[in-house]
């Protein structure tokens, strides 16, 4: 039996298979649950952690990770405190450690949105309560579980299917898919110039995982072939929150080949479904989008437009599903069964 009570949330490597699934089974009941409305009015859950507080830290900007664990801690009845990029006297006047030994002492657990994962680890190490990483340069465990949840959906389970992510593939999105992959026993392909390949440390260790689950990782330059027969196709922004303005150039250079349009798609299964984190760039109707269409004369990204609003993207169950899965994680790291 799987309890996930007092741990946290750092990194998918840090969990088993099962434990992955425990939650992903869990986000479908609060799911369902939620869907099924209130019992007297009252949201289903609430009455177990009323009383409770959560702190939510977000030294880079958010919509859908910051919005998801509010609504969560709401649903569940708990109090929630958003930090943002300014305003508190993280990093500037205080460390980290001291950080997570003051809010230790007034929350029940704490979310961490920032730079180096080394940061969300020494949170965890100082923190006397759950931690959970809300994204980091090299790591979006709680994107994993929305979109894991999002093909489960679609397709009924995960292992043995094939998930192509295009694009930046030594980044948060790129690593995260790889071992959300290797854990479930899923066919991995990171479709990519080399020089964007994830790390070779993280690919073995991701290759050991999935010759125990049934899964498979592969790296390809080629467009075709990292695309042929995907279940699911998957890509992120070029640039990532944080990175230089200086590297667009580079990065439209070298990534657009790897564009998720209609021709990539078209070497997928018929029944693909696309899916991206969010924000997108697959239109001009965005400050960074317009400039970069003055300055480089690009519309549209790291996706067009006519496959970020087909039939086959699933974008929006997908961000959606951040709320589910992120209460999921809330609520079993403090101790819902
Ligand atoms: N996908 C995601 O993490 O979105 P936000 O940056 O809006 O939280
Ligand atoms: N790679 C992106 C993901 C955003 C959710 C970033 O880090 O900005």
């Amino acid at each position: 039996m799987v309890d996930l009570t007092g741990r946290d949330f750092l990194k998918l490597l840090d969990y088993t298979s099962e434990e992955i699934q425990y939650l992903l089974d869990m986000s479908a009941r609060l799911k369902r649950e939620k869907k099924a409305g209130s019992v007297n009015g009252a949201p289903l859950h609430k009455g177990s952690f009323t009383g409770k507080n959560i702190a939510l830290i977000f030294e880079k900007n958010s919509t859908r990770t910051s919005c998801s664990f509010e609504v969560a801690a709401s649903d569940l009845g708990m109090g929630s405190t958003y930090l943002g990029p300014t305003g508190s006297q993280i990093g500037t006047k205080e460390s980290i450690e001291d950080t997570a030994r003051v809010l230790s002492r007034m929350y029940d657990g704490i979310e961490y949105r920032g730079f180096g994962q080394e940061l969300v680890e020494e949170l965890a190490k100082y923190a006397d309560v759950p931690v959970w990483n809300g994204l980091t340069n090299e790591f979006h465990p709680t994107q994993m579980l929305a979109d894991m949840l999002t093909i489960e959906e679609n397709f009924g389970s995960l292992k043995g299917l094939k998930l192509t992510y295009m694009g930046d593939a030594r980044y948060n999105m790129g690593n995260s898919y790889m071992v959300v992959c290797a854990k479930l026993g899923m066919h991995y392909t990171a479709c990519c110039p080399s020089a964007y390949f994830p790390t070779p440390e993280l690919v073995e260790t991701c290759k050991a995982i999935a010759a125990e689950t049934g899964g498979s990782i592969t790296l390809t330059e080629n467009v075709a072939e990292g695309c042929k027969d995907a279940d699911v196709v998957c890509t992120d922004v070029w640039v990532s929150m944080g990175e230089p303005e200086e590297v667009w150039e580079q990065r439209i250079h070298d990534l657009k080949p790897y564009q998720v349009n209609r021709e990539a798609m078209s070497y997928a299964k018929p029944t693909a479904i696309f899916l991206h984190c969010l924000p997108s760039f697959h239109n001009t109707q965005t400050q960074v989008g317009k400039e970069i269409a003055e300055k480089y004369g690009i519309t549209e990204m790291e996706v067009t437009d006519e496959v970020f609003e087909s039939a086959q993207s699933k974008v929006f169950d997908e961000a959606e599903n951040r709320m589910h899965t992120i209460k999921a994680v809330v609520y079993t790291t403090l101790g819902g069964k």
